[in-house]
């Protein structure tokens, strides 16, 4: 696959209790894209995310990387925030360019830029628990834009914020990615925001996890308030929707399996 930066072939996991997280999955996630893995509860999203960044190993068919394979490359930004609750912002966000022995000068001067850029620089000194949610998890992707990664994977990084904050924090994203030039995989139950976020989105099924539909996003499709009641919006929202119906009817009715977090 051309500038492909990670590629799934025919890649399959299976847990050790039986369940079949993934079946048959071929991906790749291009140099500057947006991707995002929308599917249902238990369709395999994390563990795909989890693939990705290399924390865990396919069972089955192979994973190939162009990114070099060394700590800070991949970004990682979970649903919740997992700051340290007794550190300041700006120790929070320095900690992996410490444990990357980042020299300190340097260090400092990347927390304050990527503060600033996620518009927290007044907040370094500030505790988590003096923060929003909202703020929580601008310092959450603070932290991972500050070992300046070349792969920034979001695991519904938004769930637990509320409409007016989740979509403001779409935007901040929006821009940051412009900003920085990065490649973006994200994940999301939303269709709303896997549309007005992507340049392309994989929907995924449950049992066995697997991509059922790609769809590729006009990269042209305005990307502001407005956009989100356009026409075109609402054009790629009803085929997003469709093809998540189309997996979830596809289950037999007995098919809620148990879920380990
Ligand atoms: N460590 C594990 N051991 C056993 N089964 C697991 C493990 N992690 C996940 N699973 C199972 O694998 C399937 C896929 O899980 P995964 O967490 O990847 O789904 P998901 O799409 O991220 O779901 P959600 O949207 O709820 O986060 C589920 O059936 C889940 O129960
Ligand atoms: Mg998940």
């Amino acid at each position: 696959m051309n500038d492909a930066l990670i590629s799934f072939h025919d890649v399959g996991k299976l847990y050790r209790n039986g369940t079949i997280a993934l079946a048959h999955v071929d991906l790749a996630i291009r140099a500057g894209e947006f991707l995002t893995l929308l599917g249902p509860s238990g369709c395999g999203k994390s563990t795909a995310l989890r693939l990705i960044a290399g924390l865990e190993k396919a069972s089955s068919g192979q994973v190939e990387r162009v990114l070099p394979h060394k700590p800070g490359t991949i970004g990682f930004v979970f649903q919740e925030p997992t700051l340290m609750p007794w550190a300041r912002i700006h120790e929070n966000v320095l900690l992996p360019l410490r444990l990357q022995k980042v020299p300190a000068r340097e260090a400092r001067q990347r927390v304050a830029e990527v503060l600033a850029l996620v518009g927290l620089e007044e907040f370094g000194k500030a505790y988590p628990r003096e923060l929003s949610g909202g703020m929580r998890m601008r310092v959450s992707i603070a932290r991972a834009l500050a070992l300046r990664p070349a792969l920034l994977l979001m695991d519904e990084p938004f769930a637990a914020l509320d409409e007016i904050t989740r979509f403001r924090l779409n935007d901040d994203l929006l821009r940051l990615k412009k900003e920085l030039a990065t490649t973006i995989a994200f994940v999301t139950h939303s269709v709303f925001e896997s549309v007005y976020l992507s340049t392309r989105i994989m929907v995924m099924a449950a049992r066995p996890g697997r991509i059922v539909e790609e769809i590729v996003i006009d990269p042209a499709l305005p990307r502001d308030q407005d956009a989100r009641a356009s026409v075109s919006y609402m054009d790629y929202c009803r085929r997003a929707s469709r093809a998540l119906a189309g997996a979830a009817a596809e289950l037999p009715p007995q098919a809620e399996g148990s879920k380990t977090p």
